[in-house]
């Protein structure tokens, strides 16, 4: 077998599938499209498995537009929270929807993405997020478009609109809620319009989601208001499926034992620290020792948590941080000049596959 050296971040192609799998359960049942945000998973050496399931991609710039373009296919969702006319000029050349921010960037460039389908995103003043950091819908929120009269005047310029309020939301009570509000406030645009985007942020493929009551709430939206509803799964598509697979390079104690990793926080799995949230470990049968595993950049936070182990830890023990495969490596950053973990992908026969890897070279020319 392959010879791998740490770190790698290890992405599982079958347990991909699975989330895959009832991505298009939900698909099947209520007739609503899932499409990709890159911004949480963009990893295209998987894309090939992805497409067979999902619809296509959406996105938050020019580039990731095009590399879902170029790399899933299908259909072609690009939003961004600020384009410049040049922007708007090369999306619309390749994407199926242009989703605009605010009615000022509707109003300047439609005309430059004339032929495409275009949306505006809403910003429908509730959310449900418990980080403000992520709250689309907190005050000054710049995330979508309010006013309502404004909205009313640039319906004849739309053929969809997206709202986006959610952060794994596993309730679908809440989202029942929720729907009944959006009906509520703007079924009466949605009877103008071909499509609706909910967005990301529902937790659908978690363990447990009632997945037959999901979708029959998105049958009955979809069916109500003659829409043709699309998510905008990023989590969801890829809980689970990857670990950040890294080697101890140092054990040192400070009132506990703190093993140093050959991998980094701040640099690998970024979002821990932002949200300031642990990393995951699998829980051991027998918990003997306790860890605090830290990573090896110089920032003083640097932790990945404080764990459980069987047994004690030494120089080049194996440890391995689980769900790392949203907003990880679309995040990675060469902070140190840390050696940056490869793409290791597990394919569904079992073969695993570098399908990156970094060096020194990486390094030095991502800057100049
Ligand atoms: C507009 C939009 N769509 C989809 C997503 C994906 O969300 P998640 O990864 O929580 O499913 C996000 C996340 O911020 C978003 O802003």
């Amino acid at each position: 077998m392959m010879k791998l050296t740490t770190p790698y971040y290890l992405i599982d192609e079958k347990k991909l599938q699975r989330n895959m799998e009832i991505i298009k359960q939900v698909r099947d049942l209520s007739g609503a499209k899932s499409v990709l945000a890159l911004k949480c998973f963009a990893t295209w050496s998987v894309f090939d498995l992805m497409s067979q399931y999902m619809d296509g991609t959406t996105s938050s710039s020019l580039y990731e537009a095009r590399l879902g373009h170029e790399k899933f296919g299908k259909e072609t969702h690009a939003y961004c929270v600020g384009y410049s006319a040049a922007d708007v000029a090369e999306v619309a050349s390749f994407a199926d929807k242009v989703i605009f921010n605010s009615f000022s960037q509707l109003d300047r460039y439609h005309e430059v993405a004339k032929g495409v389908k275009l949306g505006l995103r809403v910003n429908p003043g509730f959310s449900t997020s418990g980080f403000d950091l992520a709250d689309p819908a907190r005050r000054y929120s710049r995330l979508g478009v309010q006013d309502m009269v404004e909205l009313r005047r640039r319906l004849p310029l739309l053929s969809g609109l997206m709202f986006h309020y959610n952060c794994e939301n596993d309730s679908v009570a809440s989202f029942r809620e929720q729907l009944q509000r959006l009906g509520e406030i703007y079924g009466e645009f949605l009877h103008q319009l071909q499509w609706v985007s909910l967005g990301g942020g529902l937790y659908f493929t978690k363990e447990g989601y009632p997945i037959e009551e999901f979708a029959a709430l998105l049958k009955e939206f979809a069916t109500q208001y003659g829409v043709q509803i699309y998510l905008e799964p990023g989590e969801s598509s890829i809980t689970g499926c990857a670990e950040l697979v890294t080697s101890v390079v140092d054990i040192v104690h400070n009132e506990m034992d703190i093993a140093i990793v050959d991998a980094s926080v701040e640099a690998h799995m970024l979002d821990l620290l932002i949200y300031r949230l642990e990393g995951k470990m699998e829980q051991p049968q027998e918990a003997k020792r306790r860890y605090m595993v830290a990573g090896r950049s110089c920032l003083a936070g640097d932790v990945f948590g404080t764990f459980d182990f069987e047994r004690d830890l030494e120089i080049g023990s194996e440890i391995r941080l689980i769900d790392a495969a949203g907003y990880t490596m679309v995040k990675k950053n060469w902070f140190n000049g840390l050696q940056m973990p490869a793409i290791v992908v597990k394919r569904l026969d079992g073969t695993l596959e570098c399908v990156r890897s970094f060096s020194y070279e990486d390094f030095r020319t991502a800057l100049s």
